[in-house]
């Protein structure tokens, strides 16, 4: 099972060193990634036995782009994955589904990329469509030799940090609706998260579907201890 967590901009680089201080003493043989802010990525690679990733790149490699982090600088941490179009992205900092498909198509090649889609409160009613067009959109022109290298997050937006979550049922449904279609229009068999308000009280029932390969946890994932609990729970 694959268990990613997306500790956003959260801790500092002693809280770092605190946490895999408790962290790396579990035996965890999940595949287990933390997505961490780049002021931290050396730290968290330097303290962490599991791997590290970006929250995000620029889609450009170099240039003009202050405030931005290149893949080449996050590869050159050691990064082993890298979140794209994470809610937050999309909607704080207005990164379109072309600016999306344009950092796909520059990392996939190089990295293992988590591309994050999900629906909007508004857009419950017309959640297939929705993930539909941004898959369509954001996949446009990737390479069929990186598509083992993509990752897809289903993150309800309604459902990040608010405590709310699908039920395991509609999970199930919308996760086989993700895989059919991409099978169907790319003929490969991508692996599908679930991410949303994820935590003790609902992780043992979202094992059990048959279709989530894993999870992206953001803030049950910010203490070493819950994080290992969720694990193995
Ligand atoms: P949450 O965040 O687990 O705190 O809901 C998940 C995410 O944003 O990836």
């Amino acid at each position: 099972m694959i268990y990613y967590a997306n500790w956003k901009l959260n801790k500092n680089s002693s809280d770092v060193v605190e946490y895999f201080e408790k962290f790396n003493k579990f035996n965890c043989l999940d595949d287990i990634c933390f997505f961490v802010s780049p002021p931290l990525l050396q730290t968290a690679k330097l303290h962490s036995k599991y791997k590290i990733g970006a929250q995000n790149v620029c889609y450009e490699d170099f240039g003009a782009f202050t405030g931005e982090t290149s893949l080449s600088q996050a590869l050159d941490f050691g990064v082993s994955s890298v979140l794209i179009g994470h809610s937050e992205r999309r909607i704080k900092f207005f990164e379109t589904d072309e600016l999306l498909n344009d950092k796909l198509k520059l990392c996939s090649e190089k990295i293992e990329c988590v591309l994050c889609i999900g629906e909007n409160i508004e857009g419950k009613a017309r959640k297939q469509d929705i993930l539909e067009a941004q898959l369509t959109y954001d996949l446009d022109g990737v390479k069929f030799e990186c598509y083992p290298n993509i990752i897809i997050a289903y993150e309800p937006v309604w459902a990040i940090g608010s405590g709310v979550t699908p039920t395991a049922d509609e999970i199930e449904r919308t996760i086989k609706f993700i895989k059919c279609f991409l099978k169907s229009k790319y003929e490969f068999e991508f692996k599908v998260l679930y991410g949303g308000s994820v935590d003790l009280n609902n992780i043992k029932e979202f094992k059990q579907i048959p279709s989530v390969d894993g999870f992206l946890i953001g803030g049950a994932s910010l203490d070493a201890e819950k994080f290992y609990k969720l694990i193995n729970a």
